[in-house]
């Protein structure tokens, strides 16, 4: 037995009955941190545990084990109300030893925004440091972890004997505290406002369909001028369609008009063998319907894209995700039936009764249809995959008139083993890649693999499109910021048809796995929702709102559908913007446009409002620059020197420099000549 260890515990819980009596004799009152409700914690990893560690192990730091304490994972903050009653805060925080490495971490306390305490990095294996602050005063307190600067892995935390003296009132812990930003995106005009994007990829010959992405009121009358003879345009809807042309690049010039205005827009459509010149924009089922997909819900979904306006800010594709197809087991008996035919063709399950007639419907609205399957013999989520049956699939997909397909490593660990090289890795992408190209029609083709073997050095080579970059974001929601952090990390490979995928935009209301389906509220604030939206267009991802299409409320609707900051994302260069400055607190990104604009991002992961700025210095830029706020789509004047604002708690602002006449810059080499 490790004496040791047990003479500090022991010390510590006679330290903790000492202080209990002396502050019961003085008329304080002790609340622990471990009593209070701890629901409105967030961290980065895993749930908030009462004396245990975040791993549920008795909490134990440097070999002293705490009785009394919570363990969490950084980034972590709590807000406790103290009301203006507090006296001391006290604890002893540091790396737990479960963690499973050294893990950094540092404790910051802040009292109505100010900086009250911050502890040295600490790594598993250090002594906990003793926390005792005055907190006399203080109305709104904030304890946080943050990850000492180099991610959060192994970050596992305990505040241990962590307790709040006060006097009159007992501590609460509350939602954050911050400004509603409101909506800032205003409402479009009435006027035709077109947003297609500034160029489009086809293969010659396949069948082609565009609907015209445009806002203002309806009826509107459209027409694209220097259409390829291939291709025509409905002068009600707006769907361009037909046969793709020859190789070649088609400068067409679409307009669009009402009874309050005209409006024209040039388009280029290049004809070859690249697709998705701008990063691919739509909805996909899974993070709100999951495994309860059916038909009427996806119809639903494209009829919900076109009514709530989304289709007109640029969103096209309608995807259906895992479990439309038969399981050998499922606790939905529609779910469960012949995974194949006599012939061997994939058969949808019972919810899915035409798939020729469900991606008619998505079609005749003039939007896409996707479709999902795993190249392992079951999917993720135990349905039939494509493993022995790939080309085949393929066919189905494109008889049936599928026009994106994700590919979902799920159960190929099977046939690829423990540890696959990059060759095993690519094996299975290779070979739906090339099936793909084979069909007769444009198949967007998406690769989930998580990012295992560096995917993004070699999805483009495969044939795809997009790659995930990571895991799932549903279980890194919380972490949002450090999960994009880490997808720009691949920037190098952005480029018109090859897209870094972070995941889906989980904004707004969406499902939870488990419950009987009802869509709520998802957990980021307002600020944080704008901030999530601005990274995924800084960084050119894919844009596929997976939250319930049939709970779009305004605000939703608001963060999705701003053309300004859309059209950062559609931008023809095809830049992930680069992070340059990153504090602990804040960081700025910034992305070169194609007009020889930055599109710039100031971020701010802090619990307070904090000035950020940009130099030009950093920025590589001098002189006058004509600032415009994108979200608010308001000129905020010209900057000299730095851009600098203020950001709100987990917020954003968003804005686009342009050189003033005075300094025009050189446009980027690449870049589209209007
Ligand atoms: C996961 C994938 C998710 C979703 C799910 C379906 O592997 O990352 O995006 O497709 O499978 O089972």
């Amino acid at each position: 037995m490790n004496t040791s260890r047990l003479d500090a515990s022991h010390v510590s819980v006679v330290v903790t009955l000492l202080s209990l009596f002396a502050s019961l004799a003085i008329g304080q009152d002790t609340t622990w941190l471990s009593a209070m409700d701890l629901t409105k914690m967030r961290q980065g990893w895993g749930t908030p545990r009462s004396n245990l560690s975040v791993t549920q192990h008795p909490l134990s730091c440097n070999g002293i084990t705490f009785a009394n304490g919570v363990g969490t994972h950084a980034r972590s903050f709590v807000w406790v109300d103290l009301g203006g009653k507090g006296e001391k805060f006290t604890a002893a925080f540091g790396v737990d030893d479960g963690a499973p490495g050294p893990g950094s971490i540092v404790a910051k306390i802040w009292g109505d925004g100010a900086e009250l305490y911050r502890s040295p990095v600490l790594s598993r294996g250090r002594m906990p440091v003793d926390i005792d602050i005055d907190i006399r005063g203080v109305q709104k307190l904030v304890l946080s972890v943050s990850d000492g600067g180099d991610g959060s892995n192994s970050d596992h935390a305990d505040w241990c004997n962590a307790r709040f003296l006060t006097r009159g009132k007992r501590p609460q812990t509350i939602d954050p505290v911050e400004d509603d930003p409101g909506l800032l995106t205003p409402i479009p005009p009435l006027a035709p406002g077109l947003n297609a994007p500034p160029v489009f990829g086809c293969r010659p010959g396949h069948p082609f369909l565009f609907r015209i992405p445009c806002t203002g009121e309806r009826p509107v009358t459209f027409s694209a001028e220097g259409l390829p003879a291939s291709l025509a345009c409905n002068p009600s809807t707006g769907v361009i369609s037909g046969r793709a042309p020859g190789t070649g690049t088609y400068a067409i010039t679409l307009h669009a008009l009402n009874r309050h205005g005209s409006q024209s827009r040039r388009m280029v459509i290049e004809s070859g063998s690249v697709l998705a010149l701008t990063p691919p924009m739509g909805w996909n089922h899974w993070y709100t319907h999951y495994g309860r997909i059916t038909d009427s819900l996806v119809r639903d979904a494209a009829d919900f894209m076109i009514s709530s306006g989304m289709a007109d800010a640029g969103y096209q594709y309608v995807n259906i995700d895992d479990c439309w197809m038969n399981s050998p087991k499922n606790g939905d008996s529609m779910r469960v039936g012949p995974l194949r035919d006599g012939a061997g063709n994939i058969l949808p399950n019972r919810h899915f009764p035409d798939m020729p007639a469900l991606t008619a419907y998505i079609h005749d609205r003039g939007l896409k249809a996707g479709i999902y399957t795993s190249p392992g013999e079951l999917t993720c989520a135990g349905f039939a995959g494509a493993y022995r049956h790939e080309a085949q699939d393929a066919r189905r997909f494109a008889g049936w008139g599928f026009d994106f397909l994700k590919y979902d490593w799920c159960s190929y660990s099977r046939v690829a083993g423990a540890d696959p090289g990059r060759s095993a890795l690519m094996t299975p992408y290779e070979t739906m890649g090339d099936l793909l190209q084979q069909q007769d029609r444009d198949i967007l083709y998406n690769l989930c693999q998580y990012g295992m073997g560096n995917v993004w050095e070699w999805g483009e080579r495969v044939g795809a499109q997009s790659w995930r970059t990571a895991g799932d974001l549903g279980v890194e929601l919380d972490r949002f910021f450090e999960v994009a952090l880490r997808n720009a990390e691949h920037r190098a490979w952005s480029k018109p048809g090859s897209w870094n995928d972070p995941d889906y935009i989980q904004i707004g209301y969406i499902g939870d796995a488990r419950n009987a389906g009802l869509p709520a509220p998802c957990s980021m604030t307002r600020n944080e929702q704008y901030a999530f939206m601005s990274l995924w267009c800084l960084m050119a991802s894919p844009l596929f709102f997976s939250g319930d299409m049939g709970h779009l409320d305004p605000f939703t609707l608001n963060v999705l559908c701003n053309p300004e900051v859309i059209a950062v994302n559609q931008d023809a260069l095809g830049q992930c913007a680069a992070v340059i400055q990153c504090t602990d607190e804040t960081f700025v990104m910034v992305k070169d446009m194609a007009d020889g604009s930055k599109a710039l991002g100031l971020f701010n992961r802090g619990e307070f409002p904090a000035d950020v700025a940009a130099p030009w210095t950093v920025l590589g830029l001098a002189g006058k620059y004509a600032v415009r706020d994108l979200w608010r789509q308001r000129n905020i004047g010209p900057a000299a020197g730095e851009y600098r604002v203020r950001v709100p708690r987990h917020g954003v602002a968003l804005v686009r420099l342009t050189a003033e006449q005075s300094n025009p810059p050189t446009p980027k080499k690449g870049a589209l000549q209007k």
